[in-house]
């Protein structure tokens, strides 16, 4: 083998390294069956898990914007909660709570595989009675509204929940021009993140915008 493979292999185990994440293997039974066709594209111990979205491309722009050490760190429309166990295990949040109106058993599980407590709750933002407050309350040093403000119907509601944090970090559907207008008639500067894409295999796709909005 001559040097050039030597550096090429190299750099190929480097990169393959950097874009995994490892558990302890004997919590590999408990991963969720995530199939191709899911939302996360993830390499967990080598097992890669395809999807339509590189959570790594997502997770190297949220981990190098913020220092999330110590910090209670509320996240909205989690999901399979990725973001939230991230957060909690690799950048010291206090605390993490992650909410969504799916079924929160996989993202349960998945926080479990990595031996991270996240609290969980389920809860609909278009719930007529949904009483903010008193179900997730205002004591967050930080909240996650990464791509589901499209989805939320009642969005004067929503948003004007949210406007009684100092810092989200966001990502929309709309072009970053109108994210930052419409945070901006709220009172809130910005700081563009990164954009990630849609669409692992075909960087072409529509990219959005991961934007820090604070006040
Ligand atoms: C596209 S996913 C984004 C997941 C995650 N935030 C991320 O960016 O990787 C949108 C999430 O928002 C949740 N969601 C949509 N509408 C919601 C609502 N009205 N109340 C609570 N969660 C909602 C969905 O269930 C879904 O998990």
């Amino acid at each position: 083998m001559n040097i050039r493979n030597i550096l090429f292999l190299a750099c190929f185990v480097f990169f393959q390294s950097s874009c995994n994440f490892f558990i302890n293997p004997e919590n590999v039974p408990l991963l969720p069956l995530m199939k191709e066709g899911n939302y996360y594209d993830i390499t967990i111990n080598g097992i890669h898990f395809g999807g339509s979205r590189s959570w790594i491309e997502r997770w190297d722009i949220i981990k190098k914007s913020y220092d999330y050490r110590g910090l209670k760190v509320l996240d909205l429309g989690c999901f399979l909660g990725f973001n939230s166990i991230c957060i909690k295990k690799y950048r010291g949040a206090q605390s993490v709570t992650g909410v969504d109106y799916q079924s929160l058993d996989q993202a349960k599980i998945l926080a479990q595989a990595f031996e991270t407590d996240v609290n969980f709750i389920f809860a609909n933002f278009d719930d007529d009675n949904i009483d903010y407050e008193a179900l997730l309350g205002f004591d967050y040093d930080i909240v996650f509204c990464m791509s589901l403000f499209h989805w939320v119907h009642n969005k004067d509601r929503f948003l004007a929940y949210l406007s009684k944090f100092n810092k989200i970090i966001f990502e929309g559907h709309q072009p970053a021009e109108v994210e930052i207008e419409r945070f901006k008639k709220l009172g809130y500067q910005s700081k563009i993140l990164g954009t990630s894409y849609t669409g692992v295999h075909q960087m072409t796709e529509k990219g959005r915008t991961i934007i820090l909005f604070y006040k």
